[in-house]
């Protein structure tokens, strides 16, 4: 069945594949994003995007006119290393816009909410992996805090208002369109970097100098997971990752190889904020979403090199 849904943050890396996904299976789509750190360009010419601030009065002007069935969450600070500098423009934008992102939705009957949280970030260094969603949190960054106090709320406006909703928590996402000069997206840093020539930095612990561990999953399989989040009515959180461990070393390597280049990386301590290892259980969404991860990260590296040749 078609719906308009509204995507925040659609002019982004992922959610401008969201965008995609959802124009192409017949669906109406607006985007609202202020281009923080989106761009137009990522756009398809049939999604209609409004420049509007999440946490500004606009957004609630907008969802009014478009009524949407759906509100698909995406905008965000998107950077742990941002959020540990600047606790407070983080929860501006991931707490307070996202209330009044919630608050909207309950005002003009919204009927589903696609909340995405970060299971890269949420968990902390918790003992247990693969990491299943039901872990209890161990937040150690402003950006995990304000990700998981938004997980918190919706189960409020769950229980007060009785609004639908599914959290995907992301692991680490990869693909064409991430930002190759952000603070965030290692394997768009990694990659611009080789093209370019330059040497990249592979941040680590001191006792682990292969760095840090992290669950890769190509952008594609993301879309999927989104595209199963707005045809059932699934509730609650569903971890969304490659459901494989990969260390900071082994992944230059990879991307080394996909670019062909013998250049190396250089070393460089821990960031604030930075988790020593990730790696999420996906069962969980296998079973009642029917999704899995699909694209291997050989053939995601790949895709992705080729993205970034064509664009430089
Ligand atoms: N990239 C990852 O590996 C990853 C992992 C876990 C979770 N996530 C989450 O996925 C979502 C998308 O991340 P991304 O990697 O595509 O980053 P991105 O920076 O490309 O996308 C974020 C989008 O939100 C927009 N935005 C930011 N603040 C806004 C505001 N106040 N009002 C309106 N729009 C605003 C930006 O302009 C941008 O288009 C975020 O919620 C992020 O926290 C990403």
């Amino acid at each position: 069945m078609a719906m308009k849904i509204l995507i925040t943050g659609g002019a982004g890396f992922i959610g401008s594949h969201v965008a995609d996904a959802y124009l192409a299976a017949g669906h109406d789509v607006v985007i609202a994003d202020n281009l923080l750190s989106g761009s137009a360009d990522h756009l398809p010419g049939d999604a209609c995007l409004q420049r509007v601030d999440i946490a500004a009065p606009e957004f609630d002007l907008l969802v009014e006119r478009e009524r949407p069935d759906v509100v698909n969450h995406h905008a965000a600070q998107v950077s742990v290393t941002v959020s540990a500098r600047d606790p407070g423009l983080d929860a501006r934008i991931n707490c307070v816009g996202f209330l009044n992102v919630l608050q909207s939705c309950v005002r003009h009957g919204v009927g589903r909410f696609v909340m995405i949280s970060s299971g890269g970030a949420v968990y902390g260094d918790v003992h247990q992996r693969p990491t299943p969603e039901t872990v209890t949190p161990q937040p150690l960054s402003p950006y995990a805090i304000h990700k998981l106090t938004g997980e918190h709320y919706l189960e409020f406006y769950r229980r007060e208002y009785g609004l639908s909703s599914i959290t995907l928590r992301y692991g680490n996402v990869y693909g064409p369109r991430q930002d190759p000069h952000g603070e965030a997206g290692v394997v768009a840093i990694f990659v611009g970097k080789l093209l370019r020539g330059e040497q990249p930095t592979i941040f680590a612990y001191p006792d682990q100098p292969a760095g840090m561990s992290r669950d890769y999953v190509y952008v594609e399989d993301v879309v999927r997971a989104n595209l199963r989040a707005v045809e059932g009515d699934a509730e609650g959180a569903f971890n969304i990752a490659g459901g494989a461990p990969v260390r900071t070393g082994e992944l230059f390597h990879a991307v080394q190889a996909a670019c062909g280049t013998t250049l190396t990386a250089a070393t460089g301590p821990a960031r604030p904020g930075d988790l020593r290892d990730s790696w999420l259980d996906v069962s969980r969404a296998e079973r009642v979403l029917g999704w899995r991860p699909e694209v291997s990260l050989a053939d995601g590296l790949a895709r992705t090199v080729t993205y970034f040749r064509g664009a430089a």
